[in-house]
């Protein structure tokens, strides 16, 4: 018979606080898809308040907000709630470092995650819209909008920081999103023209954010597949983010000699991406989940690379000088040139 530990084990909340980790998860969602934040950016409102205000439940509203102020996703005096300092930066509507739609995203692959048993034994991906989670309309535009936040938020004050594009003049961006990346490049480059290759979903939200940053004299956006016909040539400067991540192994160096074959002599190849690139224990255990992640809802051949893997797919594809830069993000920079003429 198996003895019952006396006294407790205290190590047991460890795995009891590991099995309620995704209440916390469901909490940000809930507060996001209730716009909470925007609520109590600048008014400090009672319970009662804020159900009226979002048509609530009241006992469940004043359950859910003292969850968030455990959380510290709120601040509670007397009976008031208001923002916490990390929500009013992060979590409310049209401030710049705003990540709700990233937050969105991540959860969206909800239903994909609780089957993860079976993903494990399948060994296949399961689509946040083939579980029914969420359609296929919320889960494209979660997605790029969520991938535009993590740009806005910081990533592409970054990249331009660390590329000089002065002397270039026309850059692709293959799988380039939202156009996020093109947007800040071309912004910060004036003499640059971007041409943004992806799918029709993710372009149906570039299209806004480029005439928002009134880019669209410097910003084409083309429809298809990169590995189609429509891709030009001629570009001294090719773009890849977040784009080796979540495709096999085959894809990329497929993608890397397409990228060689369309630069001029002297182009410069740019990969951004979650990358292992330096050794440090906290990037290290993001970059371990995030292998998972891409698995579970990607693809079976995706995986966070090690950036010296991605380095020799590039040379292999024929560039040269390659370069590795860790940011102080997640995702770091491998840097390569396609040899000048001659
Ligand atoms: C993680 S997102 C990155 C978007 C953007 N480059 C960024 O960094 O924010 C990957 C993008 O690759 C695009 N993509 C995947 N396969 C593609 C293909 N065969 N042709 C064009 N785009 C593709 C997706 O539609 C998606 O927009």
């Amino acid at each position: 018979m198996t003895q019952s530990n006396s006294p407790v084990d205290l190590g047991v909340e460890s795995v009891n606080e590991l099995a309620r980790n995704f209440w916390y998860s469901a909490i940000l969602r809930a507060g996001i898809k209730l716009d909470v934040f925007s609520l109590l950016e600048n008014d400090s409102l009672t319970s009662q308040d804020v159900a009226v205000r979002i048509s609530a439940s009241p006992r469940y509203t004043q359950a859910f907000l003292d969850s968030c102020a455990v959380l510290e996703l709120l601040e509670k005096k007397a009976d008031k709630y208001n923002n916490s300092s990390m929500s009013s930066k992060f979590l409310v509507k049209g401030k710049a470092a705003y990540v709700g739609d990233h937050a969105l995203h991540h959860t969206n692959t909800w239903d994909s995650w609780g089957h993860l048993d079976e993903v494990i034994k399948e060994g296949k991906t399961r689509l946040p819209y083939e579980t029914g989670f969420v359609d296929a309309n919320t889960y494209w535009t979660d997605y790029m909008i969520g991938q535009h936040n993590r740009a806005t938020s910081g990533q592409a004050h970054y990249l331009v920081e660390s590329l000089d594009l002065a002397n270039k003049r026309k850059l692709i961006d293959l799988g380039g999103g939202a156009a996020s990346y093109s947007i800040a490049l071309c912004a910060a480059n004036p003499q640059l023209k971007a041409v943004v290759v992806d799918q029709k979903e993710p372009l149906v939200v570039a299209k806004p954010l480029v005439e928002e940053a009134k880019l669209q004299d410097q910003i084409s956006l083309v429809e298809g597949s990169f590995f189609g016909d429509q891709v030009g040539s001629g570009y001294d400067v090719c773009l890849i983010s977040g784009v080796v991540l979540i495709k096999p192994e085959e894809d990329c160096k497929k993608l890397f000699k397409l990228a060689f074959e369309i630069l001029e002599p002297g182009g410069l190849v740019v990969i951004q991406d979650y990358m292992h690139i330096e050794d440090d224990p906290a990037r290290k255990r993001l970059d371990t989940l995030e292998d998972l992640y891409v698995l579970v809802v990607f693809d079976p051949g995706a995986g966070d690379r090690e950036g010296a893997e991605v380095a020799s797919w590039l040379e292999e594809a024929g560039f040269q000088s390659t370069k590795s830069i860790q940011l102080p993000t997640q995702l770091g920079l491998v840097t390569a040139e396609k040899p000048p003429a001659g």
